[in-house]
């Protein structure tokens, strides 16, 4: 299976503008059988987003977080419980670099893949180092870290769980780390996993665009992409869609 995942992040657009543009620029892609399109709008605007885009042959609807807690009192939360309220949503991120610098330890991610996988909810579980990490050469004892934190978790040899690729220096900024730097760590992640006997498909994101995607889905070991800033103009994610 491949996997296209569009990150809106907290950006304002105009939800039924976009459907259109997608819907008007893809043309004939993959199907839902082999290609999964996920579109993960903020937590207020997902109901409307399935509403809207429930004609599509190809969006799917997912998250971009969830509460590591069961429900109760955690103001501003939204648990796994209440995602799961949603038959729509198959699929939620966990573990942005983003949710990470305001506050997510492992420990934290590892909670919140448990409380999805129990929800029979996806997590897709983003990694990866920051800029000094890779300077000091010390990248692979950083992901092997962050891969740690769950991988022991029996269940997910029998669930299925997604693992993003995420250079925090490629997010954002309009530099998409090389080609071969992106296969060494997927190489190394592919590798860590199956010591653990998990099977996990891999995705690449970071300053994603519809002009570089086509080289990075050309490797091997990259199941798909995690777009955020590109995924904004639904046109331009629609020629994403059309390089897988
Ligand atoms: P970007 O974001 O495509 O804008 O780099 C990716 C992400 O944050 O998931």
């Amino acid at each position: 299976m491949k996997y296209l995942i569009a990150n809106w992040k907290m950006n304002s657009l105009d939800i039924s503008d976009w459907i259109l543009k997608f819907e008007n620029n893809c043309g004939e892609i993959s199907s839902r059988e082999t290609l999964q399109i996920v579109i993960c709008p903020n937590f207020l605007q997902i109901p409307f987003f399935i509403e809207k885009s429930a004609f599509s042959k190809y969006l799917l609807t997912g998250s971009q977080d969830v509460s590591e807690k069961d429900p109760g009192p955690f103001t501003g939360q939204v648990s796994s419980k209440h995602l799961s309220n949603f038959s729509e949503i198959d699929y939620c991120i966990v573990g942005h670099s983003e949710q990470r610098m305001a506050g997510d330890t492992n420990a934290i991610v590892f909670q919140k893949i448990q409380k999805l996988i129990n929800e029979k909810i996806s997590p897709i579980v983003c990694v990866g180092e920051s800029l000094e990490t890779k300077e000091s050469g010390d990248r692979e004892n950083f992901l092997f870290k962050q891969l740690e934190s769950f991988s022991n978790f029996e269940n997910l040899k029998s669930n299925s769980i997604i693992i993003a690729y995420e250079p925090i220096w490629a997010i954002g900024t309009g530099i998409s780390a090389e080609i071969s730097s992106i296969r060494e760590s997927i190489d190394f992640i592919k590798a860590t996993l199956e010591t653990k006997n998990i099977q996990s498909e891999i995705l690449y994101g970071g300053s994603v665009n519809a002009a570089n995607s086509k080289e990075i889905l050309s490797e091997k070991n990259i199941s798909g992409l995690l777009v955020g800033n590109a995924s904004l103009d639904g046109e331009e994610f629609a020629k994403i869609a059309q390089n897988f």
